[in-house]
């Protein structure tokens, strides 16, 4: 952690990826080694879930290389047996928790897309938000310029919170949109229209430019 000045955002508090130990069977996957070579665009999935947007996404971007992490063990289970069973190629499945794992695998600017589709903590503790964390920085500094990270939630209180972090605090060029009532990316968001609540989602983009105290950061395990 080494720049102190001339951060593109105004988060005070740094996260601190050294106190981070690594996951229990920690391997770092082929596809991530291979993705620079092979010029694949890598993107990123956090909190998985059964692995619905997963199956999908792959299916449908075969030329992109998704990593999928869930670190629930009945659903990453779930997850798996269907990786398993559709065998694609360019799906890898984590069972981790994903900052602790993001920190040991991913190196800096090196991810295209970014999903956290209806993470839902508990909402009384708003410091389990993704944009009110420290690690967002880090997350942000494993981002491509002009790489995207994608939030959808039902709670509306969630979606206001995130929209004005990413905006104000975070200072990224952000687009805000209530998601299409025959959307069914994941169980959750099949669950949610279905019951006629609103879905929304923010997509906020890494300008050129934007400077974290993380950019030079990188785990020996990623190198
Ligand atoms: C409400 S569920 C949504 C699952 C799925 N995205 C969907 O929309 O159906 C949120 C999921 O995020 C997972 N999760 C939360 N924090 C996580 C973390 N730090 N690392 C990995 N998974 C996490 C939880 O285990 C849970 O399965």
């Amino acid at each position: 952690m080494t720049k102190k000045q001339n951060l593109s955002h105004k988060q005070t508090r740094a996260f601190q990826p050294e106190k981070l130990s690594k996951p229990r069977d920690f391997i770092l996957p082929e596809v991530i080694k291979n993705a620079k070579a092979h010029r694949q665009s890598l993107v990123l999935e956090i909190g998985a879930g059964k692995g619905k947007h997963a199956l999908l996404f792959a299916k449908a971007n075969p030329q992109k290389q998704l990593i999928a992490i869930e670190r629930t063990r009945n659903k990453f289970e779930a997850f798996a047996k269907l990786v398993q069973v559709q065998n694609l190629a360019n799906l890898t499945a984590i069972h981790a928790d994903a900052i602790a794992w993001i920190v040991q695998a991913i190196a800096p600017n090196s991810i295209t897309q970014i999903y956290l589709l209806y993470p839902n903590p508990e909402q009384h503790n708003p410091n389990q938000q993704w944009l009110n964390m420290p690690f967002f920085e880090f997350l942000l500094s494993r981002l491509q310029v002009g790489g995207k990270i994608i939030l959808a939630t039902n709670i509306e209180r969630y979606i206001d919170n995130a929209e004005e972090q990413a905006r104000e605090l975070w200072c990224l060029p952000t687009v805000r949109q209530e998601v299409a009532i025959d959307s069914q990316r994941t169980h959750f968001e099949i669950k949610y229209l279905a019951r006629g609540q609103t879905c929304w989602q923010i997509t906020m983009t890494k300008p050129e430019g934007y400077q974290t105290r993380f950019d030079d950061w990188q785990a020996l395990s990623s190198l």
